[in-house]
């Protein structure tokens, strides 16, 4: 059968169709969760500020939230959204939220107006004090939720005043939860291995996770390891793994050839030190060995963050390996003495 006949068309984009809706859709950060989910019970929301990595669901726990608290027809008059999509100048946030704080909303006891605001920290200094000037004035009529990935970039001011719910990643296991819940729904099908590839890419990024199943799943009508790695077109973890174990070994040579072979097959100096980092964190005390692991972080950390910072070349990873197997050369001649 040709790949094309094999295209799956699905209908709603599955990030969409599986946005949680309440709580119980919500997987990991349970502190934070058990948070709001408090506040849903009680009412009487505190300002909020939802800072951690993207996709770890910041704005998903919050929309529950509202749902909970003000339902349907009560959210079209109480709550202003604004995402990332719209402008956030000063003049926005005086047109939009100061207007919409002044506005007269009748609501049940004890709710106030809601504004939930995303990506704060890419809003620009004035913008923020702007807006703290506003959440302010208007305390107790009107309530703010922000999220952010960074923040350090948020405006002290803000910060003092605000209830902090930190995000992390999610785990392994967390991400599987939900996969597992939309294959189910959806009718995937898939080996392990291709669950723990969609796993393993996606890093704990939720969103990331159920984009790449849905590609692979469009693509291929198959979730497993090698359709998962065609989609997301990132190097095999295993391959790259082999080239870690060699650098053990300093088979320098070796490695250096098989980063020009992934060069050769189109694979940016990112893809390959983030496919690093990615497989140090889970890797086992059989792969890298405990004596090895802290000074090969360092190194593919320092590389990742100069790539990052804009020098994305393949001799970034040629000098890396070439760093990796002299530190592995050093700590064995220690261990034989
Ligand atoms: N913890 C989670 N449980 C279930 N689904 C999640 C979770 N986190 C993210 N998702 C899924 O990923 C999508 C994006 O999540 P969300 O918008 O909440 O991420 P975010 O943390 O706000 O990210 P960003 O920092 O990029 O704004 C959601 O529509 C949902 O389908
Ligand atoms: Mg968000």
């Amino acid at each position: 059968m040709s790949t094309t006949s094999r295209i799956i068309v699905t209908d709603l984009p599955w990030l969409q169709k599986y946005r949680p809706a309440t709580f119980n859709d919500i997987v990991g950060n349970e502190h934070s969760i058990n948070i709001l989910k408090n506040v849903a019970k009680k009412g009487n929301i505190p300002n909020f500020l939802l800072s951690g990595p993207p996709g770890t669901g910041k704005t998903s726990s919050i929309v529950c939230l509202a749902n909970e608290l003000y339902g349907k027809e009560l959210a079209k008059r109480a709550i202003l959204e604004l995402n990332a999509s719209d402008e956030r100048s000063v003049s926005v946030i005086r047109d939009k939220v100061k207007v919409f704080a002044q506005t007269k909303v009748t609501l049940p006891p004890g709710l106030q107006k809601f504004v939930i605001l995303d990506e704060v920290d890419s809003m620009v200094d004035p913008a923020q004090k702007a807006l703290r000037a506003i959440m302010e004035q208007y305390s107790d009529t009107t309530r703010f939720a922000l999220a952010c990935n960074n923040e350090d970039k948020i405006d002290e001011a803000i910060m003092s005043r605000i209830t902090k719910l930190s995000f992390t990643n999610l785990s392994q296991e967390e991400v599987a939860l939900r996969l597992l819940y939309i294959i189910k729904q959806e009718n995937v099908k898939y080996t392990p291995e291709g669950l723990q590839a969609i796993i393993f890419t996606a890093d704990g990024d939720m969103r990331q996770a159920i984009n790449n199943l849905q590609s692979t799943y469009s693509g291929f009508g198959m979730i497993d390891e090698d359709n998962v790695y065609k989609v997301c077109d990132v190097p095999d973890p295993k391959y790259i793994m082999e080239m870690l174990k060699r650098c053990i070994r300093y088979e320098v040579k070796n490695v250096f050839n098989a980063v020009v072979k992934l060069y050769g097959e189109g694979y940016s100096a990112l893809d390959i030190v983030q496919t690093m980092m990615k497989l140090m964190k889970s890797a086992s005390e059989n792969e890298i060995e405990e004596d090895y692991y802290n000074d090969f972080l360092m190194e593919i950390a320092k590389t990742e963050l100069v790539i990052k910072s804009g020098t994305d070349s393949e001799l970034q990873v040629i000098g890396l390996i070439g760093s990796l197997c002299d530190i592995a050369k050093s700590i064995s001649k220690r261990k034989n003495h």
